[in-house]
């Protein structure tokens, strides 16, 4: 979580962070800071709030002529959201200043050890703690800059992507990564680092990524230097050219990323399968599965470990690869995974499942994974991210930046790449018919026309937001396939809309959440023609008959369900298995209207962050 803007060249650095910082809120958004030097004089400014609450709070150096700076966006982790815990921080001289992004695990015996040697802090948190071990341990040993932030890494235990500056040396900025993103923008006089590419597309599309362990010194007029953290040795820099462009950074008329993401699964959905997916042949192929089908064949079992809505993913995917394959498959949340001793055996796949590639959770259960010998496959979205690089192979979804914190489109796609992978298994184990593997090929290839006609339910999902964007609770009930979608749609509600909602399969609700149904409580039932139609319909009738408001997710023409429930949103009709791909979609619009009707910040829900770095 937190994103961080640096800018070392030729150009004024203000504007420039500014605009990084506003790209990157994502990452976090309950303070912002800056730092530019000028030749004389740091300049500082940070407040509590957002980056515009910033840019007021800096208007007196917005006309600053300083071509070197950094800033910081804020998810808090230790002390609250205040002007003081804001980034960036100074060191007791004055002289050293620091934002970063991570956590110092081992902080309180460091800061006990330097309040014993007389340094003071203002703030309540781990980075102020590092950036005076920087500079202790670089006045002790008289070390330059980068020698003593490799020196006083090397104490540390926790992750980290830094920024450090040294007023006595103002022409370079020390970087650092472990754990936590870190990437260069390569220009001609100029370099950028920031948490992604986002803030720098626009000025150059070559970039550099830092593994974990690695620092170099950015410093104009001279080859970047890249080194391992621990050992010194030098590393090869790898520049990669940049594949996003400005476009897809941008709201591109939609009033928030969300609606512009939702809007945008039928192209995205497209792209994930382009060059893989030829219904006509019988083609559905992956690289990253062709090298390793071998591996998949002979998994005894698959793992999926995965977070929040990249987990709903990996149960709807449980359904689909059981099904399609026959190999038994099970869903674990990454960070019960990760602490609970999991038996994992050198014949298992694991599944890795992350938008972002940089949850935190899910890059420790990929490696806890590695350790026991699985072969770790990733479905990542975000190109060169840690999760990508972590895992023996993977495959991308190709969704292009999903900056709403509620993720839409990378759930489609996710559920796509891995809709794939299990027809792809299927084929090669037998177990599927050779006129079911088709007609799903098929069936696959036409989804986008079906999502851009689901999409057709944004007016009507707005009507029904109009009628109950009041409600305190909310429930989600779906079977099988689309149980998951049931966990989605309430998970989709809560974080935008601060509404309380659950999920659940929808015969579990009478061993329980029955007892919350009164003449209050929406019921929003997911009752596609296909599936367990029947047994959803007595289950609507079992609500209805304790006074339950129905919300109905029905297939076009259904005629049952539309009679009993007090509103109904149709979409077009699907196989069973692919209709998670469907269903979601009014699911989405209607959270996004309640939580719009509501006055939510749809795209920065409170208290959240896109990626989530920590654990
Ligand atoms: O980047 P990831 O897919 O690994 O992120 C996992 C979750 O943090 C993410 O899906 C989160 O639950 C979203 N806010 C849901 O909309």
């Amino acid at each position: 979580m937190c994103g961080i803007v640096g800018y070392i060249g030729y150009r004024e650095a203000y504007p420039i962070i500014i605009k990084g910082l506003k790209r990157l809120e994502y990452r976090g958004y309950d303070s912002a800071g800056i730092m530019l030097y000028n030749g004389k004089n740091l300049q500082i400014a940070k407040t509590k709030g957002k980056v515009s609450d910033l840019e007021s709070k800096s208007s007196d150096i917005a006309q600053s002529a300083a071509t070197i700076g950094m800033g910081h966006t804020r998810w808090a982790t230790h002390g609250v959201p205040n002007d003081i815990n804001s980034h960036p921080h100074v060191s007791n001289s004055g002289n050293l200043v620091i934002i970063h992004n991570g956590i110092i695990e081992n902080y309180e015996p460091l800061k006990k050890e330097l309040l014993n040697r007389g340094y003071t802090f203002s703030s309540d948190t781990d980075t102020e703690v590092l950036i005076n071990l920087i500079e202790e341990v670089k006045k002790n040993e008289k070390l330059k800059l980068g020698k003593a932030v490799q020196v006083a890494l090397n104490q540390v235990v926790g992750a980290y992507a830094i920024c450090v500056f040294d007023k006595e040396n103002p022409d370079e900025i020390v970087v650092a990564r472990l754990g936590s993103p870190l990437a260069i923008g390569v220009g001609e006089n100029e370099f950028f680092i920031a948490s992604d590419a986002s803030p720098f597309i626009e000025y150059t599309s070559n970039a550099i990524y830092l593994e974990d362990e690695e620092m170099a010194i950015v410093r104009l007029h001279k080859p970047l230097k890249i080194r391992k953290i621990k050992d010194d040795s030098l590393v090869d820099p790898y520049i990669q050219e940049l594949q996003m462009n400005l476009e897809q950074i941008e709201k591109g008329g939609y009033d928030h990323f969300m609606l512009k993401e939702i809007y945008e699964q039928p192209n995205v959905i497209k792209d994930t399968y382009r060059g893989r997916l030829h219904a006509n042949s019988g083609i559905v192929q992956m690289a990253g599965v062709e090298d390793n089908l071998e591996k998949f064949l002979h998994a005894q079992r698959i793992l999926i470990v995965a977070c929040g809505t990249s987990w709903h993913a990996g149960l709807v995917a449980e359904y689909i690869i059981e099904e399609f394959t026959r190999i038994p498959v099970e869903v674990e949340y990454a960070s019960e995974f990760r602490y609970r001793n999991p038996i994992i055996n050198p014949n298992d796949v694991v599944i890795a499942i992350s938008q972002s590639g940089e949850t935190a959770d899910t890059l420790a259960a990929i490696k806890l994974a590695k350790e026991k010998g699985a072969f770790v496959f990733g479905v990542c979205n975000v190109v060169g991210s840690s999760i990508s690089r972590e895992t023996h192979a993977g495959a991308y979804t190709h969704a292009g930046p999903e900056i709403g914190v509620a993720s839409t489109k990378a759930f489609t796609t996710q559920i796509t790449v891995l809709t794939m992978i299990a027809l792809r298994l299927a084929k090669a184990k037998g177990t599927l018919s050779n006129s079911d593997f088709y007609r799903y090929l098929q069936e696959l290839e036409v989804i986008p026309e079906k999502v851009h006609e689901a999409l057709e339910s944004n007016e009507k999902a707005k009507e029904i937001a109009a009628k109950f964007k009041d409600a305190p609770n909310c429930l989600y009930l779906g079977r099988g396939y689309n149980f998951p979608v049931a966990l989605e749609g309430a998970l989709k509600l809560k974080e935008i809309s601060y509404i309380h909602a659950e999920g659940y399969p929808a015969a579990e609700m009478k061993h329980g959440p029955i007892a919350l149904i009164d003449e209050q409580m929406p019921v929003v039932v997911i009752a596609p023609k296909q599936g367990h139609y029947d047994k959803v319909v007595s289950n609507i009738q079992e609500i209805k008959s304790r006074s339950g408001k129905i919300i109905a997710v029905v297939t076009k023409g259904d005629v049952q369900v539309k009679e009993l429930a007090d509103h109904v949103i149709e979409i077009p009709e699907t196989s069973d298995a692919l209709s998670p791909l469907i269903t979601t979609i009014p699911l989405q619009l209607l959270s996004y209207h309640i939580a719009v009707m509501r006055g939510c910040n749809v795209d920065q829900p409170r208290n959240l962050a896109k990626s989530v770095t920590v654990e």
